[in-house]
């Protein structure tokens, strides 16, 4: 099934916006990774995942319907060239809407989160895109449809639609109407993500092409979607519990069990560059010496901190420049 029959019945019969838009997504951290697709086309996941939202940092994506031939697409005050993957990513998910030939954008992309912190913006900017998207063609589509759009422009984006904890449920369906977030209603305040930048340069391997490689090739992979179903349900206790040993426990051995899939493929996969395992150590002696924090990371080598806010002073003394973001607020 492709993209454009997914979206058949949401369409409206003219396909032509009404309005501009201007719309927010934030990033989101998952706490239990999504790594792996059953269906490449729709970005429907091999697993459930769950993820915490990043407040005020994220996207701001402004779309205005124009009168030329091409989208005109802005990141960060810089005109993109049509030609670039990320244009042509952003032109093919708004194709998805219109005519072909019958309307252009102008799309303008900010991203609050520091370009150094090494944090994807894809689910942000796909998520802020998918709300954009709803306003300017007057879909009316519901949060969980939104995050259906979302996630086919990037999985993870379907995440990044809501606040707070968020649980990506895998579903069932071939054509995954089913396979959206869902926001948990519980709030952790004092909750700290700590984001320390190893190397902020563009990663060698996309996640998109690392988790087919995974998938493909690594032995090891079979076991990742049983882990990954474990790993939700400790996290969710952890959540209702507030038990945080547990909830960086559950965050940190996720993180890792996801990297030995990616070593294990072959060509092999390794994310981390020598500082990210020398962070890791260094991490895991501070925890030894009775400091509750733990780290989890992405397809990248940067790492992302865990901690209560109890803890923060004690934390920033060994990451001064570390970027510190409470998705709930003060404890
Ligand atoms: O949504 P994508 O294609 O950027 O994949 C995200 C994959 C990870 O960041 C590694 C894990 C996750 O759940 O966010």
């Amino acid at each position: 099934m492709d993209k454009s029959a997914v979206l058949a019945d949401w369409i409206k019969p003219n396909n032509m916006p009404i309005t501009s838009s201007e719309q927010f997504a934030p990033s989101n951290i998952a706490l239990c990774k999504y790594w792996g697709k059953r269906d490449k086309q729709l970005n429907l996941p091999m697993n459930a995942s769950l993820s915490v939202s990043l407040g005020h940092l994220g996207t701001h994506t402004r779309l205005v319907p124009i009168d030329y031939s091409a989208d005109e697409i802005w990141l960060n005050s810089d005109r993109l060239l049509p030609s670039s993957a990320f244009c042509q990513r952003i032109s093919a998910f708004l194709d998805l809407f219109r005519k072909p030939g019958t309307c252009s954008f102008r799309v303008t992309t900010r991203n609050s989160i520091p370009t150094a912190a090494g944090l994807a913006s894809s689910a942000s900017g796909f998520a802020a895109l998918a709300k954009a998207v709803n306003e300017s063609f007057q879909l009316e589509l519901n949060t969980e449809q939104l995050s259906v759009l979302a996630r086919l422009g990037s999985g993870s984006a379907c995440r990044s639609v809501f606040k707070g904890f968020v649980e990506w449920q895998m579903g069932q369906r071939e054509d995954g109407l089913d396979s959206h977030g869902i926001q948990l209603n519980a709030a952790w305040p004092g909750l700290c993500v700590g984001l320390v930048k190893v190397d902020a340069s563009v990663k060698a391997t996309d996640s998109r092409s690392g988790m087919q490689r995974t998938v493909e090739t690594a032995h090891l992979y079979q076991s990742w979607p049983v882990q990954a179903a474990h790993d939700i349900v400790l996290l969710k206790e952890a959540i209702a519990e507030k038990d945080f040993a547990k909830l960086g426990q559950t965050a940190e051995h996720n993180a890792l069990s996801m990297h030995a899939t990616m070593i294990a493929s072959w060509p092999p996969l390794v994310y981390w560059q020598p500082e990210s395992l020398a962070t890791m150590q260094r991490i895991w002696k501070l925890r030894k010496d009775g400091l509750a924090v733990y780290f989890t990371m992405d397809a990248g080598p940067n790492l992302k901190l865990l901690f209560e806010q109890a803890d923060l002073d004690a934390v920033m003394r060994y990451f001064p420049d570390m970027e510190v973001i409470q998705p709930f607020g003060h404890g």
